[in-house]
């Protein structure tokens, strides 16, 4: 039995996740699967559950938790260390945007993002490898952005933050039997932008990604141990060149892509 905790799993990217994990997907072992289903909305959850259990015979626990708070860290760090129920594969998916600039944006809303995007990622992620090193196995998926690469408020800070937190454990766990992907899209149709407010409707076509493909990347990159996963050649290419774009520079390119792209709304 292979069991699989995804946060964020109601909607876009988790929920892409959880019907590839549930399927047998990526690095998964053959044989049974089992999914720990986590966000805050409990009747959602139920929802996807049963549609998870009818579709794929997946046996699925749902654990509402929001992860912003202590209540619901320590919550989901308590399943994770169930030795009882060990679990090999961590999504740390879960996830959302601030409208606006940082500016606009009030203090609070930014520390509710870095808990989610950082402090909820680091205590999940310990959690997890205190069962996965005792059994020398087991994934862990940290979904960041490209974003990361690109100086843009705390989102893009906090996206970094989780992109080094990972190439750093990755390289120290070296060897433990436990891997770990940093998950890099670029714009995906999910609900993000709508429930931040956010106006992505100029945005060229060709610049959206699907939640199932970005899914299937980050497994196959899971599957040959490749740390940093940016899906699509395109991305690729966004993610090298802003790489070694000066911030200054950056910031003048995105105002003129801002006139498509509107954070703000
Ligand atoms: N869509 C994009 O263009 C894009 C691009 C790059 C990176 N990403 C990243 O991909 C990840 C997933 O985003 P998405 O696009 O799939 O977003 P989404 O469609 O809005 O889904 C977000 C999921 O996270 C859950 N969630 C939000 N806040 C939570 C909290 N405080 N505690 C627990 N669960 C919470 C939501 O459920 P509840 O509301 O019920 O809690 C939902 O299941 C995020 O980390 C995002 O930053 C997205």
């Amino acid at each position: 039995m292979t069991t699989s905790l995804v946060t964020g799993a109601t909607a876009g990217l988790g929920a892409a996740f959880a019907r590839r994990l549930a399927a047998g997907g990526g690095a998964a072992r053959p044989g049974r699967h089992s999914l720990v289903l986590v966000a805050r909305d409990a009747a959602r959850l139920e929802r996807v559950a049963r549609e998870l259990r009818e579709e794929y015979g997946a046996e699925v626990e749902v654990l509402p938790a929001d992860l912003a708070t202590e209540k619901g860290i320590a919550a989901v760090e308590a399943r994770l260390r169930d030795r009882g129920r060990p679990v090999d594969v961590l999504v740390n998916n879960a996830g959302f945007g601030n409208r606006g600039g940082f500016l606009d944006v009030p203090v609070a809303d930014e520390v509710r993002m870095l808990t989610l995007h950082c402090e909820a990622v680091l205590r999940l992620t310990t959690a997890a490898l205190d069962v996965m090193r005792e059994r020398r196995r087991g994934y862990v998926v940290n979904v960041a952005s490209v974003a990361a690469f690109m100086p843009r408020g705390t989102y893009s800070a906090s996206k970094a933050w989780v992109v080094r937190f990972t190439e750093g454990i990755a390289q120290e766990l070296r060897g433990s039997g436990v891997r770990f992907t940093v998950l890099c899209p670029g714009f995906v149709r999910t609900e993000f932008h709508a429930r931040a407010g956010m106006d992505a409707s100029r945005l060229p076509s060709f610049a959206w990604l699907d939640a199932e493909r970005v899914v299937d990347a980050a497994l196959r990159d899971v599957a040959v141990g490749r740390t940093v996963s940016v899906p699509s050649l395109r991305y690729k290419a966004a993610v090298a060149l802003a790489r070694h774009v000066p911030p200054s520079l950056y910031g003048r390119v995105s105002s003129r892509a801002g006139r498509r792209y509107d954070p703000r709304g």
